[in-house]
């Protein structure tokens, strides 16, 4: 079996982290820009590693087929492992992907499989059919949403980065959460080497990782009806949470991209939001926002609809993460 290389071999990793004093004059706000990972997002680090932890499964080895669910970020990714390293690979999506990843998809390569779910709950249906695949042997399921190589890849990756760039700094970060493998190998990491480090999740109005009432959001990538087993592991990380609406998160996109002059895309308008309106609470602090990928493959969603917005509350996480304490394991798989 080829050996896969060193992540900086494949241009991921060791992205900027830039002061953003154009969109909070006020205070020291820093941007952890994802889109300049080869294939454009946060999801290349992801990719990479549960593709390595892959190449170590038997049932990878004997099938040369993969199976994931994805909102597009993670397939486009693993679809160029794949091709590289001559794996099949078939991506289970839902009808909110953005099309240009469809095309991104396809064109590295890989299957698409689109699945709806009657109530609106795409994303457990993804789930549903990734794990009905995985079950006929056929497939090996790179499983994001419970692989602990999607933790690892963040703790051993972003998070270092963002403590190395702010020279430990870092006071506050602000992370989308999907899988929540980001949000947990950053938590992991930082809290590590700072205690005092304080995370916060983000996730799209309508999305209940943290509670609430579900309802449909277009805001891809982030969001789910329930946390996901590594957010079930190590939520503990988490500080606080907040809830932001896709309309806020497009606003606040392209105010960013009209400001800095770099147009990021729809999740990474939440977590910029939220770490906006911190920073102008906490001048002297230095908060970090991840801005998980590029507005390329949103350009026909980024529209302000001049609606009126409600502000979003940042809510303390404990109560949520003593819930999760409490909860048996889910039965379904993920
Ligand atoms: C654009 C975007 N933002 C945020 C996330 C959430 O990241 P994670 O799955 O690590 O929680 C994803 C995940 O696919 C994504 O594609």
């Amino acid at each position: 079996m080829p050996i896969v290389g060193p992540l900086e071999a494949y241009g991921i990793g060791k992205t900027p982290l830039l002061r953003c004093a154009s969109f909070a004059p006020t205070g020291r706000l820093f941007t952890k820009f994802e889109m300049y990972n080869r294939g454009g997002s946060i999801k290349d680090r992801t990719a990479y590693y549960v593709f390595r932890a892959a190449m170590e499964s038997p049932s990878a080895i004997a099938t040369r087929q993969l199976v994931e669910s994805t909102s597009g970020n993670l397939g486009a990714s693993l679809a160029v492992f794949a091709r590289e390293f001559g794996f099949r690979l078939r991506c289970v999506v839902d009808p909110t992907i953005a099309r240009a990843k469809i095309e991104r998809l396809r064109g590295a390569g890989a299957e698409v499989e689109f699945v709806t779910s009657p109530d609106g709950d795409h994303r457990s249906e993804r789930t549903r059919r990734a794990a009905e695949l995985a079950a006929t042997g056929e497939f090996h399921w790179t499983r994001q949403l419970a692989n602990p190589a999607n933790v690892r890849a963040h703790e051993e990756t972003t998070g270092v980065e963002i403590y190395e760039q702010t020279g430990g700094s870092a006071a506050i970060v602000v992370v989308a959460v999907g899988s929540g493998g980001t949000i947990c190998g950053v938590g992991r990491a930082l809290k590590r080497r700072n205690r005092d480090v304080r995370i916060i999740g983000v996730e799209p109005a309508g999305s209940t990782i943290f509670g609430g009432t579900p309802g449909p959001y277009l805001t891809a990538g982030a969001g789910l009806r329930t946390p996901s087993h590594l957010l079930r592991q190590h939520g503990y990380v988490i500080d606080s949470f907040a809830r932001v609406e896709d309309a806020m998160a497009i606003r606040e996109a392209l105010d960013f991209a009209r400001r800095e002059g770099v147009a990021v895309g729809i999740t990474s308008g939440m977590t910029l939001a939220i770490a906006r309106r911190i920073s102008a609470a906490r001048p002297d602090e230095v908060v970090v926002a991840i801005a998980a990928d590029g507005a390329d493959n949103y350009c026909d969603m980024m529209i302000d609809l001049g609606v009126e917005l409600a502000e979003p509350t940042i809510v303390d996480a404990s109560s949520w993460w003593a819930g999760q304490r409490a909860r048996p394991e889910q039965s379904q798989p993920e």
